[in-house]
């Protein structure tokens, strides 16, 4: 057995350098806003952990509910010899994954990429218990960026799950799959999770859960500029707010400054001023219909080829293959 690689390609400076241009770009906008993969440092991926148990959140237990029904049928229908993981956070739901490969008799390597270096070690230090012959080479990583330092043997499943593609917005997605076509062998697949457009009533609470973990993990981003730019946020002044955007069919969280602020970030030598009930934009969680999914995925180069639901129908992952 051999032990895990991890490909480090987010180093400390390369994070810093980023998020240093991401938040001068961010907070001097109009309206402003915060890119999201700052939410995950070591507390943002435990607070998503958490999010993932609250009873609001369903997509979680959806997806999961999916996998279970139908991971044998997508081992048997790839034939897939590596796995690979974008975002791939704790890889709880993809042991199911995993182990239908390997009863398939086809599964060699798994490789999760994540910018939560944290989170994918923690992942993967428990991973060889149950599966001692898997090779696992773990890539910290950007998945908006360095989609072409993959590794793996073909055939190549790459499996995005958890609705993180909805995080994204619709030019960024376009470019995300076609980026990640291009690297992809004819014939390699895709495992897309998606969360589907359904009654605002069940959407909105899963983004603003009454145990306020949500909105915990929303302020968290404001604790990762305090520490890493030397920002002065009072944290506890800002309201997490989480609304329905019916004509975009998404889900988008901001935070409110009840008060006037003036904020400095010392190390980027930045003041920002703030109005009272002023909104800073961090989140899109995207919502999707099956004929969109399809059209978006043809235009990036891939065919579907199976369509899956939960029983109630919230939650969808589609087989794609590269062509
Ligand atoms: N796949 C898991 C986790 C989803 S949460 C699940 O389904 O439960 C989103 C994950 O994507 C987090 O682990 C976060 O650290 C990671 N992430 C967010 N933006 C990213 C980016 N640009 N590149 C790589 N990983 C990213
Ligand atoms: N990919 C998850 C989703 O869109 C991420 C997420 C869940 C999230 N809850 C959140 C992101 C709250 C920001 C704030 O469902």
């Amino acid at each position: 057995m051999t032990s895990p690689v991890v490909d480090i390609y987010l180093t400390a400076d390369h994070a810093e350098i980023s998020l240093r241009e991401d938040a001068r770009l961010g907070l001097t906008s109009s309206p402003k806003w915060l890119p999201s993969k700052w939410f995950y440092d070591a507390r943002g991926s435990e607070l998503f952990e958490e999010i993932t148990r609250l009873p609001e959140y369903y997509p979680t237990r959806a997806e999961r509910s999916i996998l279970v029904t139908h991971a044998g049928d997508i081992a048997r229908r790839t034939g897939a010899h590596t796995l690979v993981e974008l975002g791939s956070g704790s890889s709880e739901k993809t042991r199911l994954l995993l182990g239908a490969m390997r009863a398939e008799g086809t599964l060699r390597e798994y490789v999760p990429l994540d910018v939560s270096e944290t989170a994918l070690r923690d992942a993967i230090a428990g991973m060889h218990e149950g599966f001692p012959m898997l090779a696992i080479h773990a890539v910290v990583g950007d998945f908006t960026k360095h989609l072409d330092r993959i590794p793996g043997q073909a055939p190549r499943m790459v499996a995005f799950l958890g609705g993180t593609i909805g995080n994204l917005f619709p030019d960024e997605r376009a470019t995300f799959l076609s980026e990640l076509h291009e690297t992809l062998a004819p014939g390699d697949w895709l495992l897309l999770g998606t969360d589907l457009v359904k009654d605002p009533g069940v959407l909105v609470p899963a983004y603003d859960d009454a145990a306020g973990i949500t909105a915990e993990f929303n302020r968290n981003v404001l604790a990762v500029l305090n520490r890493e730019l030397g920002g002065d946020f009072d944290i506890e002044n800002y309201e997490h707010v989480a609304l329905w955007d019916s004509e975009n069919e998404w889900i988008e969280m901001r935070l409110r400054s009840t008060a006037a602020a003036k904020v400095t970030l010392s190390e980027l030598a930045l003041d920002i001023v703030l109005e009272a009930g002023e909104e800073i934009r961090t989140e899109i969680s995207a919502k999707f219909r099956r004929k969109g999914v399809e059209r978006e995925l043809a235009t990036a180069g891939f065919g579907l080829d199976s369509w899956w639901t939960d029983p109630e129908g919230r939650f969808a992952l589609s087989l794609a293959r590269a062509r």
